[in-house]
């Protein structure tokens, strides 16, 4: 048992979608989430800035008594995850391309992911891939413009739908039957894209198995919190707080949101 924190860090807001997984499946454990918005999107820096910034937000997280950290952002997984896992003791969750499921379960052998430029050329993301999606006709979209538009708590106006809409109406005619959310802050386009595909396709998005993996990792490092009442949830940005208390309310979970310089 072990009361420190699960720390988990994104670029900014989106990965508070796999942080809401992780707080239900694991409800008496407290949480530290920092949302990097000050070096938003990651998807446009390149190798070297995600690892620098990765172990700049482990550092912090760790200052503030982390026992694991989950990598809530598909780009700072791809990109530098090894790394962290090579340097730190403490195990690491990251958002594995869910490339793998996709490729599992197509008929029409046609899958399209929605991602960052840095994630689509991550070395990760081509072996999983190339191991998984060989047979498959795997269509890559870069989402540029997205993580944008949703940092500055812009997830549902005309510029979104029609960005959303010349990227999604290619993949629609090539007939994907499902999408891969590449991207933690994708989920909270869910409401449009399923406006704008059939209603057959599939999407996928990392959440649930991300909050399931930390789980199996809590148990198997006997990590899990010996707190018998609910855990509390401390959310901290190096920008302005605004969009997060946004984007966060109407969450049951009691929380705060507060700025932090890291
Ligand atoms: C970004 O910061 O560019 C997106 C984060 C992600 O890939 O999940």
């Amino acid at each position: 048992m072990n009361n420190g924190v699960i720390g988990i860090f994104d670029s900014g807001l989106g990965g508070t979608s796999i942080w809401k997984e992780v707080a239900s499946v694991l409800p008496n454990e407290n949480t530290i989430y920092l949302a990097d918005s000050k070096h938003a999107p990651y998807g446009k820096r390149s190798k070297e800035e995600i690892i620098s910034l990765s172990i700049k937000n482990t550092e912090k997280l760790l200052n503030l008594n982390a026992k694991v950290i989950i990598v809530a952002c598909n780009t700072a997984t791809t990109n530098a995850i090894d790394v962290l896992r090579n340097s730190y003791d403490i195990p690491f969750v990251g958002i594995e391309p869910a490339i793998k499921t996709a490729a599992l379960k197509t008929r029409t052998k046609k899958v399209g992911v929605l991602a960052t430029q840095g994630t689509l050329s991550s070395r990760l993301f081509n072996e999983t891939s190339d191991l998984y999606a060989k047979e498959i006709d795997v269509i890559e979209v870069v989402g540029t413009g997205l993580v944008e538009l949703i940092e500055s708590g812009d997830i549902d106006s005309p510029e979104m739908r029609s960005l959303l809409n010349s990227y999604i109406t290619p993949l629609v005619q090539k007939n994907i039957d499902h999408l891969v959310l590449g991207c933690t802050h994708y989920p909270y386009l869910l409401p449009i894209l399923n406006e704008l595909l059939p209603q057959t396709t599939v999407v996928i998005d990392s959440g649930e198995a991300v909050a399931k993996q930390t789980k199996n990792i809590l148990d198997k490092h006997q990590l899990i919190t010996s707190q018998t009442t609910k855990g509390t949830h401390s959310f901290y940005t190096n920008k302005e707080i605004t969009p997060l208390k946004n984007i966060l309310a109407g969450v049951s979970f009691r929380h705060t949101v507060d700025y932090l310089d890291f």
